[in-house]
């Protein structure tokens, strides 16, 4: 059965009056998709050709506004139980960024080989954030031992590193053990990368993690993000 949360909200004369929603109700007091969308596009992408949006530059985001806004729309309605996030391809940060403005997440942990050259700007896109990062591929055993050791279950986890069906599906079996059960499973270029990420995505599905959504942007590059769930038992 679905775990209630209540909200309070104002009536009409200004009372408060407390409401019980079901887990997954949006909440009236968040940030709607349109308004999420508007903060993305202020942050502005790695470039617009590739990614979308209107402006090159800022965080340096390598996402399509009009995928990731959705997505953190309905990952908002469990705001309050995703404390945790990791990251394997992480670049400049930008995703870490966007994602944190809306959760304020307890720990971040980014992991990144960082040869994409975007590492020289993540400080500076992160400051004031704190984070542990893993510098090295994500399949090196010297990484995947640090996770371990950390002791953390993420509530949020992001595969964002090569796209490819070998990486993707390899990073999902070294990582996948550190999301708690009943937390997310974000995979980017579902789409631009049939093969890769999208196989990847389907095979976890038919293993019996569930689809959320897969976002695909209607205006500008179909990048494709998969959200998943993990069972809960
Ligand atoms: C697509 S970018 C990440 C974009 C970022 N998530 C964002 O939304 O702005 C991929 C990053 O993963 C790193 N990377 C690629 N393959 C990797 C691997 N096997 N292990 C760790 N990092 C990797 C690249 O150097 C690059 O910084």
């Amino acid at each position: 059965m679905a775990t209630k949360k209540t909200v309070t909200v104002l009536d009409v004369t200004g009372f408060p009056v407390e409401y019980n929603l079901p887990e997954n109700a949006i909440d009236p007091k968040g940030p709607t998709i349109d308004e999420i969308e508007s903060f993305i596009l202020e942050c502005g992408q790695e470039s617009t050709n590739g990614f979308g949006g209107v402006k090159a530059g800022g965080i340096y985001l390598q996402q399509s506004p009009d995928e990731l806004a959705p997505c953190i729309a309905e990952l908002l309605k469990y705001k309050d139980d995703i404390k945790n996030y990791l990251e394997v391809g992480s670049a400049s940060g930008g995703s870490c960024f966007v994602f944190n403005h809306f959760f304020s997440f307890e720990k971040i942990v980014l992991i990144d080989n960082n040869g994409l050259g975007r590492q020289a700007i993540r400080n500076e896109v992160l400051r004031g954030i704190f984070r542990q990062e893993l510098i090295g591929r994500s399949n090196d055993g010297a990484i995947c031992d640090s996770v371990a050791k950390m002791g953390i279950m993420f509530d949020l986890i992001v595969l964002d590193s090569e796209h490819d069906y070998q990486n993707v599906k390899a990073e999902s079996e070294i990582y996948l053990p550190f999301l708690r059960p009943g937390g997310f499973l974000f995979i980017h270029d579902t789409v631009f990368a049939p093969d890769g990420s999208g196989q990847a995505m389907g095979e976890l599905i038919a293993d019996g993690m569930e689809l959320v959504a897969e976002y695909v942007s209607e205006k500008g590059p179909k990048l494709g993000i998969g959200l998943l769930r993990k069972a809960v038992a």
